[in-house]
């Protein structure tokens, strides 16, 4: 079980709110939850149904490395999700792995809880010895996947005109 903290707010106090980041094959009340979120944000508009979702996810449940499922929780409270993917966008199957279908809770976000869910979700990619972790997002998103040490790749790609954004890992510790 891995425990986090929010660390600083937004004035650099720090904040005494503690979560825990687990693998969903640990804490699965919550994949209702997470299947939930993830067909709200990316699935449905596309017309998938929960359904779909509930089945991609038992897949998560059901294998020893990738899908993999994070979820941020704290005292029975699901606050987010992350989930490292071997491959996320059809345009560029020549990547793996990706982190995909990062989300946190509306009134839970601008406290570092997406960046530990990130952090994560990278450490289970390089402890399984990935080398180059992928993800792809809006151009909204730009500032912040930069900010936390990506390298944004490619511009516009596909339908939706994603960013694809590399990392690569670095090795425990340092
Ligand atoms: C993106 C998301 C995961 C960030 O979670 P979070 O816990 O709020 O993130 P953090 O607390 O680690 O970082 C907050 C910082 O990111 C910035 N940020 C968050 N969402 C952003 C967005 N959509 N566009 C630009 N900046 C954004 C905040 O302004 C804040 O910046 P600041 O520290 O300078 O004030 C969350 O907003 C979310 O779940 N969004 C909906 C789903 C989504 O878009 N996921 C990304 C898919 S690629």
């Amino acid at each position: 079980m891995g425990e986090g903290s929010v660390g600083n707010d937004r004035t650099g106090h720090a904040m005494t709110s503690r979560f825990l980041l687990d693998d969903l094959r640990s804490q699965r009340m919550y994949a209702t939850t997470v299947a939930d979120r993830i067909w709200r944000e990316w699935w449905g508009p596309h017309g998938a149904t929960l359904a779909d979702v509930e089945a991609a996810l038992d897949e998560c449940l059901d294998v020893n490395d990738l899908p993999v499922t994070l979820v941020a929780h704290e005292s029975g409270r699901f606050l987010g999700t992350v989930t490292c993917v071997a491959s996320d966008l059809a345009e560029r199957s020549q990547y793996s792995p990706w982190i995909a279908a990062l989300w946190v809770e509306p009134e839970e976000r601008g406290q570092g809880l997406g960046a530990a869910l990130l952090g994560k979700a990278e450490a289970r990619l390089r402890d399984l010895g990935v080398g180059t972790m992928f993800l792809c997002a809006k151009s909204t998103l730009r500032r912040y996947y930069a900010a936390l040490g990506w390298e944004l790749l490619e511009q516009g790609v596909g339908p939706h005109l994603l960013d694809v954004w590399r990392r690569l890992a670095t090795p425990a510790g340092a």
